[in-house]
């Protein structure tokens, strides 16, 4: 009888080094892509791409964004834009598998296998569900509480070994490993690996231009919070320019950023865009008043932001071809978790795993 209340202390630990080693990761079609997104997300998967030694697997992750109410022709065009996203920035539809993830059935399947595996007090402690229902939880959807299973099930759908996301996805890839121990444990099995976060760079959580405290998000009612990907050169440089900052100059160290959320984050941007370090920021710009640092930043900014929106736009103008390589994606993903979910299946003790669509590889790792 398994554990229903906790997890296990001594959970069996698979060895990561037997799994394929595999990138996932996903990125909701809800609103535009911002800074926030790409630094803290997409411009790491290209790296990650580009990197070689791992297969890369990328999502839009479309049955996520509808757990919040989504009108029909927006979340179409929010998914493609998204797809142009991730191809302006680098992302190879050849070298990475690229999909949105309502085109493979796999993980809204293997999503209930774990929404029988996860407990309430779990997803109970999920701090997105709150932030995200906030005062009206009895109004949000079932979907919104159990999200964080439906992550579970895209990463371990593809025996992912890494996940590179912001920080803000932490407590989710916690869960994601909570999920995995409690499955491999309750059925005595060494099937699904303990994924590692990967949550890297200067980057990892880039905050509102308007308020340092809060973090850049597609939410936020005032545009000029964010950069959005769509923005042009003239939107960039006045949203830079209009940046909260206090009235000091940068600081000769880094370490004289500490109390000053806002002037790091400008810091932390220019590092992230530049592919440098703060400290080297801080060498070539310490000591400098905003209105110099701020205008260089918003060059950089320009430099490397529009050429991504311009081939966004160009790519926007074929929806047809987009929808041709997310199909092409999608036949790929499905060729990966198809034998997983089948096992899974196996495992679980459901009759006629052995005829399922990928019965024939019984290759699952
Ligand atoms: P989403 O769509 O909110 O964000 C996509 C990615 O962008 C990162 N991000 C940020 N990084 C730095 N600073 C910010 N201000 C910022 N805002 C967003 C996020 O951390 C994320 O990496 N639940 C996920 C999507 C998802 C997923 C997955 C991710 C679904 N299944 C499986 C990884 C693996 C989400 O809502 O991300």
């Amino acid at each position: 009888m398994p554990d229903t209340t906790s997890l296990q202390d001594d959970p069996i630990q698979p060895d990561l080094s037997r799994f394929t080693r595999r990138v996932f990761s996903g990125i909701q079609p809800t609103g535009h892509l911002h800074l926030g997104n790409y630094l803290g997300a997409m411009k790491r998967f290209v790296d990650m791409q580009n990197a070689g030694g791992f297969e890369t697997v990328y999502c839009m992750v479309d049955l996520h964004a509808i757990t919040v109410w989504q009108q029909p022709e927006e979340l179409r065009r929010a998914t493609r834009e998204l797809a142009a996203g991730f191809i302006a920035s680098g992302i190879d539809p050849a070298r990475s598998i690229l999909f949105n993830q309502s085109q493979v059935p796999e993980h809204a399947q293997l999503a209930w296998i774990f929404n029988c595996v996860a407990r309430m007090g779990w997803m109970k402690r999920m701090t997105q569900f709150k932030d995200k229902a906030g005062k009206h939880a009895e109004q949000a959807s079932l979907g919104l509480f159990a999200y964080p299973a439906l992550m579970a099930a895209d990463i371990l759908a593809y025996h992912a070994t890494h996940v590179p996301v912001g920080e803000d996805q932490k407590q989710h890839l916690e869960l994601t490993r909570d999920i995995a121990a409690k499955f491999n444990h309750d059925y005595g099995v060494d099937f699904f690996p303990l994924t590692e976060p990967v949550i890297e760079g200067a980057a990892t959580r880039v905050m509102s231009l308007r308020d340092g405290a809060k973090k850049m998000s597609k939410s936020d009612p005032s545009d000029m919070t964010r950069i959005n990907l769509t923005d042009d050169a003239d939107a960039i440089a006045q949203k830079i320019r209009k940046a909260r900052t206090d009235p000091e100059p940068l600081p000769g160290t880094p370490e004289g950023l500490e109390e000053r959320a806002e002037a790091r984050n400008l810091v932390n941007i220019y590092a992230a865009l530049a592919d440098v370090s703060v400290a080297d920021v801080i060498a070539e710009h310490g000591g400098k008043p905003f209105s110099e640092f701020k205008p260089a930043l918003a060059d950089l900014a320009v430099a490397h932001l529009s050429p991504i929106s311009g081939e966004m736009s160009r790519l926007m103008q074929d929806p047809a071809e987009i929808d041709r390589l997310l199909a092409g994606g999608a036949a790929r993903a499905r060729e990966l978790a198809a034998p997983i979910l089948r096992r899974t299946y196996e495992i679980v003790g459901m009759v006629g795993a052995d005829r399922m669509v990928g019965a024939d590889k019984p290759e699952w790792v």
